[in-house]
C-alpha cells in the first residue's frame, strides 16, 4: 500500500474518535489486560470452592468490562448487577451514590466480586462495600475496577484488582460515558475538554 493510499484511509476502528483528545488504551491493549486480570482473579479465588464466585457489575458503566472479564473466568461464575448512579449527566460526582436496583441473586455467605469501570473519588465503591457487607454478610467481598484514578481519591479505598492506573483526566469509552454517550467506543480515551462545560 502506498503512503498516499494509507493517508486516505480512516484510522483503524476503535483507535480514535473525533471527540477524543487522546486515546489512552486501544481495544487490543484492553483485551490483553482484561485477560491477565481474569487470571489474577481466578488465582485469588481458587479457594472459593464449588459454589464459585458471583461477579456483580456496577451498571451501567461496568457492563462492557464485566462482559469481557466474565468470559475469561472459569465455571462456575454467576453474574448479576447492581444499578447505581453517582454522576448525574455531569463530570462532578454526587457525594452519596444512589442504589436503584440490587442484585436478584442470593449473595448471602457467597464469594462476591464487585466490578466497576473506574475508581475515582472512591465514594461509590466504599458505599457499595458497606451496603453489601451489611445486607449479604458475604463469605468474601472483593473489588475489581478497570481504571484507577488515584489523584482524585476522597475516601481511602483501593480495589483488590485493577486494570490500569490513569492520570486525572475525564475518560470515556468501553462502557464509560459522558452524559450517557461514548459507552460504545471500543477504546478508552480522554474526552476533548472543549466538549465538557
Ligand atoms: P467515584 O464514586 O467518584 O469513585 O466514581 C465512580 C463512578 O464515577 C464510576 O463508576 C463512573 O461511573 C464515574 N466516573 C468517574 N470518573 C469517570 C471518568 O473519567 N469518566 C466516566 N465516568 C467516570
Ligand atoms: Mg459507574
Amino acid at each position: 500500500m502506498s503512503d498516499a493510499t494509507a493517508a486516505k484511509m480512516p484510522p483503524a476502528r476503535g483507535h480514535s474518535h473525533p471527540h477524543l483528545a487522546q486515546v489512552l488504551f486501544t481495544p487490543r491493549q484492553i483485551a490483553v489486560r482484561v485477560a491477565r486480570l481474569a487470571h489474577e482473579i481466578t488465582r485469588s479465588h481458587a479457594a472459593a470452592g464449588p459454589s464459585g464466585l458471583t461477579l456483580v457489575a456496577v451498571a451501567n458503566g461496568a457492563l462492557v468490562f464485566a462482559a469481557d472479564l466474565l468470559r475469561h473466568l472459569p465455571h462456575p461464575t454467576r453474574f448479576d448487577l447492581v444499578r447505581v448512579s453517582t454522576y448525574h449527566d455531569a463530570t462532578a460526582p454526587a457525594a452519596l451514590p444512589t442504589v436503584h436496583q440490587f442484585p436478584r441473586l442470593d449473595l448471602h455467605n457467597g464469594h462476591v466480586l464487585l466490578v466497576d469501570d473506574i475508581l475515582d473519588t472512591g465514594h461509590t465503591l466504599h458505599h457499595l462495600q458497606g451496603i453489601f457487607r451489611e445486607r449479604y454478610r458475604p463469605a468474601s467481598l472483593k473489588t475489581c475496577v478497570l481504571l484507577d484514578k488515584p489523584a482524585r481519591r476522597r475516601i481511602a479505598v483501593n480495589a483488590d484488582f485493577y486494570g490500569f492506573q490513569i492520570p486525572d483526566h475525564f475518560v470515556v469509552g468501553y462502557g464509560l460515558d459522558y452524559a450517557e454517550h461514548y459507552r460504545n467506543l471500543p477504546c478508552i480515551g480522554v474526552l476533548d475538554p472543549a466538549l465538557v462545560p
